[in-house]
């Protein structure tokens, strides 16, 4: 093949398929893949190249000549900025078509043949907008603007609270509500802008030179139990007004009622580091320091911090599924990367006890109190799996593993190839990582006879999988 140009003129371009993090996928005239933000798959678009990378073309759509079928009007004042929800346009079965398919090629990519597994169909709630129970905002001096805007003559500087625009560490989109958040914390946010945005309010965080006060919001709910969190992180108060500003956020906040929720934490919390998280040492507290969500009959703490899966219904099909994938008698469940014990202790009446395992202390100290207060015989433990492999052999267990995207440590990997335990089950954000994971327990003494997607993230890129691996040599 001759050396492909590398200047390449606007084209026209086919969207086939889902690229990276819901952007769409087409061929470009020279033959490369395009990645293009913003892109439904069954649309065609006319896109200008902004770069090559790896063989890829990265375009920017500029008009959209015919949209897919299934065509949706995006319910989002921020869709084509935000970048969080860039499938809206497309209707949510074809959405969850596309996000499958890409799923199980990610899978085969990885050496992983689907041939004959059972693909089950994807399993889904009903509400797909207004399903995340936890959004992070944050302020900023200077907002992302479309090019139309921007031509228009809109301000880039002013007074902001929003979601970080991709790319861009500097720029927030602005964001009077987010359509995917649960709508007691859009009262919240609401709440929040009214007070702290106004031109007299307290200076806000400027990433470029870390001058400045107001930095992020948290706001979090229990969905079952209608309790709200809010956290105001901010840096240390240089003035009596800056002081009094976070204060007033505090009263005006916690007195907030909300049509069936209520206000139950409301923190402000001091963060001087330069990382740009939402992290920090409790300066204020009103009401109490924690939330709570209850999913079947365990109650879960939910602190600023908690690992707590971002759907609430979501996670409940997930959980169920991951039930109905374990079918085996074992009496003992060991769960791997167990969070705040989330999957063991939902499971915990079909077995005597639960084994958990998970880096982080904090989850860990979290799911000691959730398995006490929701009577579970369970025993967690703080580290990375990958330094504890002697307690993964336990001999009739029924492991679940549900590791962060990047998937299991190539140790974890080979030490459960030839675990002795009953059966295995892989929960997976990253398709590319089951299938990498699954080629290696594979080659040990498993098989993955069956495959669940669940849309926990209606409008992302995002396809959560269960995978179920039955043993071999039985
Ligand atoms: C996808 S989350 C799963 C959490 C939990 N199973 C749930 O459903 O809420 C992955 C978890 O793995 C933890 N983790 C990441 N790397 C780890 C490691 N090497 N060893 C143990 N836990 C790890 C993270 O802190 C996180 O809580």
């Amino acid at each position: 093949m001759g050396k492909r140009r590398r200047h390449q003129p606007p084209f026209e371009v086919e969207i086939t398929g889902l690229g990276k993090s819901g952007t769409g996928l087409g061929t470009a005239p020279d033959g490369a893949p395009v990645q293009v933000r913003f892109a439904p798959p069954g649309s065609r678009l006319h896109v200008v190249p902004a770069g090559r990378r790896k063989g890829m073309w990265q375009a920017r759509r500029t008009a959209m000549i015919r949209p897919p079928v299934s065509v949706v009007p995006p319910r989002c004042g921020q869709f084509a900025l935000c970048g969080g929800c860039q499938l809206q346009e497309l209707g949510i079965e074809a959405q969850r078509v596309a996000r499958t398919n890409k799923a199980m090629a990610d899978i085969e990519a990885k050496g992983t043949s689907l041939a004959d597994v059972q693909i089950h169909p994807t399993r889904f709630t009903d509400d797909t907008y207004n399903y995340r129970n936890k959004v992070e905002l944050s302020f900023g001096v200077s907002r992302y603007l479309s090019e139309a805007d921007h031509a228009k003559g809109f301000a880039i500087d002013g007074r902001f609270l929003g979601f970080h625009a991709a790319g861009r560490f500097d720029r927030v989109v602005d964001a009077p509500r987010c359509e995917i958040a649960q709508e007691p914390l859009n009262a919240v946010l609401k709440a929040t802008r009214e007070v702290l945005l106004p031109e007299e309010g307290p200076a806000l965080y400027n990433v470029r030179d870390n001058t400045g006060f107001l930095r992020h919001l948290l706001l979090r709910m229990g969905v079952t139990t209608g309790e709200v969190m809010a956290v105001l992180y901010t840096a240390t108060p240089l003035s009596n007004a800056e002081r009094e500003a976070a204060m007033a956020w505090g009263e005006a906040i916690s007195a907030l009622t909300i049509d069936g929720a209520t206000v139950t934490s409301v923190q402000w919390a001091i963060n001087d580091g330069v990382a740009d998280v939402a992290r920090g040492a409790t300066e204020h507290l009103w009401g109490e320091e924690r939330i709570h969500e209850r999913l079947g009959d365990v109650i879960f703490d939910l602190s600023a911090t908690s690992f707590f899966q971002t759907n609430t219904a979501g996670a409940i099909v997930l959980y169920d599924t991951i039930g109905e994938a374990l079918t085996s008698e074992s009496r003992t469940l060991l769960d791997l990367y167990c969070g705040t014990g989330s999957i063991g202790l939902y499971l915990a009446d079909r077995v005597d006890t639960v084994i958990g395992i998970e880096e982080r202390e904090d989850a860990v100290q979290d799911a000691r109190r959730n398995a006490v207060r929701s009577g579970v015989t369970a025993t967690f433990t703080a580290g990375k799996v990958e330094h504890h492999l002697s307690s993964l052999a336990v001999p009739g267990a029924a492991m679940v593993v549900d590791p962060p995207r990047a998937g299991l440590h190539p140790k974890v990997a080979l030490a459960l190839a030839t675990a002795d335990a009953d059966e295995l089950v892989y929960v997976a954000c990253s398709p590319a990582s089951l299938g990498r994971d699954a080629a290696v327990l594979q080659a040990g003494h498993w098989k993955l006879t069956d495959l669940w997607t669940v849309d926990l993230f209606p409008h992302t890129g995002h396809i959560e999988m269960v995978g179920r691996f039955v043993r071999t040599n039985r």
